[in-house]
């Protein structure tokens, strides 16, 4: 653990770096990147180029360096962001690479403040910060279920709502051999494809939530054409028009950690309230069927909303899955008809209930914001934003 010395000239020049976050960030993404191009495969070109995500790393070792003295208390951050990583191919040998280049960004901006005992402290800073982050990876490394990216086969493509594409794929790697049938996989989590997009000189890497913790038929995920603001997102126009049945898509093992909470599972006086909007249903139908699986007894409230009727995706699905359900409230918004899934609507959720959200950013923090200010628990809250979790302004 860091001296108290060490601690004390973190802590005194985290301010100073926190209000010139932009600038670190800056330097420190031209430097590396100049340095080693090769990182460009895994860093998300679009968040680069729209300066979006691009201060969650930098900001997340500014703000750990507050902690410095008890970087257990952000364990549950930590793991958040390490499944990611994980899910990445993010690799203990990457750490030194960021590491050298924060240090870099940070001795650029202090300027003449940073003498060598506040460049020592902050690389002994930077050391236990990246400890924690590899501590954690290397736990679920071993735990994951194949290692890397593996090699699966589209056995099934089906276009669900307008613009949603559901694939199966399964295992069809020749390094390693995956039996699904003896693998688990939890409702809520995603996988990570691997794809080499026609429009950009790198890889991009994307991750997709499971549809389904079944694998009888393979393992199975639904990926929106992201065309918002004009512009053709790299990864889902290239899953949507160039990837077919009889193709083989490259898949790191699933990861994250939303998913139901266990021990509701088997009981029936907490209700499961499961919120979603658009192509963020994916999660949240995977947890309906396995909730209705493991106990069709606990009460559900199923709320998701979309553009219209033309837009709602899995709806044969979500209904024969209900159908098998003991205890079930649906309701569905289309808000092209003025219909609303609003903090209004919020008001008449059942308390003490195990909610789980995702949809858009705004939708979520809207969402969010509505269940905390009616007293619903943090710990009750459960949320996955298919992007960034630090983008959220409830985070
Ligand atoms: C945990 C998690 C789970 C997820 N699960 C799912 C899922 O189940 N299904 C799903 O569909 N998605 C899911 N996502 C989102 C998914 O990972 C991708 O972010 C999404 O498919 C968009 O990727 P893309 O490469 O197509 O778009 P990108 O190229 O990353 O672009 C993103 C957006 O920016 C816009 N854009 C691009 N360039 C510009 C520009 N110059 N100016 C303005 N706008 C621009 C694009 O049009 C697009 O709308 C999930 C994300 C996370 C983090
Ligand atoms: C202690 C060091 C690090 C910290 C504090 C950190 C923090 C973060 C945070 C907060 C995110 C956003 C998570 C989210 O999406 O919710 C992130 C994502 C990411 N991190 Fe790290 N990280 C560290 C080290 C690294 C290293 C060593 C690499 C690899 C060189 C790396 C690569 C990435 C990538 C590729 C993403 C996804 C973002 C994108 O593609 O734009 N990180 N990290």
């Amino acid at each position: 653990m860091a001296s108290p010395r060490t601690i004390e000239i973190v802590k005194s020049t985290v301010p100073f770096l926190e209000e010139h976050g932009n600038q670190i960030t800056e330097i420190f993404y031209q430097n590396m990147f100049s340095e080693h191009p090769e990182l460009l495969d895994i860093f998300n070109e679009t968040n680069q180029k729209l300066g979006r995500q691009q201060s969650a790393l930098a900001s997340t070792v500014l703000a750990a360096a507050k902690h410095l003295e008890k970087l257990a208390v952000l364990l549950p951050e930590v793991t958040q962001i390490a499944h990611k990583h994980r899910a990445l191919q993010i690799l203990p040998e990457h750490y030194p690479i960021v590491g050298k280049h924060i240090l870099g960004a940070i001795k650029e901006v202090l300027g003449d403040a940073a003498n060598d005992d506040v460049i020592n402290a902050w690389a002994e800073a930077y050391d236990d910060i990246a400890g924690v982050f590899i501590h954690v990876e290397e736990d679920m490394y071993a735990k994951a279920m194949w290692s890397g990216f593996a090699t699966f086969k589209v056995t099934d493509k089906t276009i669900t709502g307008t613009d949603i594409a559901a694939f199966t794929v399964e295992p069809a790697d020749t390094e390693q051999a995956i039996d699904l049938s003896t693998m688990s996989l939890s409702a809520g989590q995603y996988i990570t494809v691997k794809t080499d997009p026609e429009d950009t000189a790198h890889l991009a890497l994307r991750h997709y939530s499971l549809c389904s913790a079944n694998t009888d038929n393979g393992i199975q995920f639904a990926v929106r054409r992201d065309n918002r603001n004009g512009h053709h997102g790299l990864v889902s126009n290239h899953l949507h028009d160039h990837v077919e049945v009889g193709d083989t898509i490259l898949l790191s093992a699933p990861a994250g950690d939303f998913v139901l909470t266990p021990a509701l599972i088997e009981q029936n006086e907490v209700p499961l309230v499961l919120i979603s909007a658009g192509v963020g249903v994916t999660p949240v139908l995977a947890m309906l069927e396995a909730q209705i699986q493991a106990n069709p007894a606990r009460p559900i409230i199923w709320a998701y909303a979309c553009q219209n009727s033309e837009y709602h995706a899995f709806a044969e699905r979500v209904d024969a899955l209900l159908s098998d359900a003991q205890q079930v409230e649906k309701h569905c918004f289309y808000f092209e008809e003025g219909q609303l899934l609003d903090e209004t609507w919020l008001k008449a959720l059942p308390k003490p209930a195990d909610v789980y959200v995702c949809g858009s950013m705004a939708f979520m923090d809207s969402m969010i914001d509505g269940l905390l200010a009616l007293k619903h628990g943090e710990d009750t809250v459960h949320y996955e934003p298919f992007g960034p979790k630090m983008s959220l302004k409830s985070a």
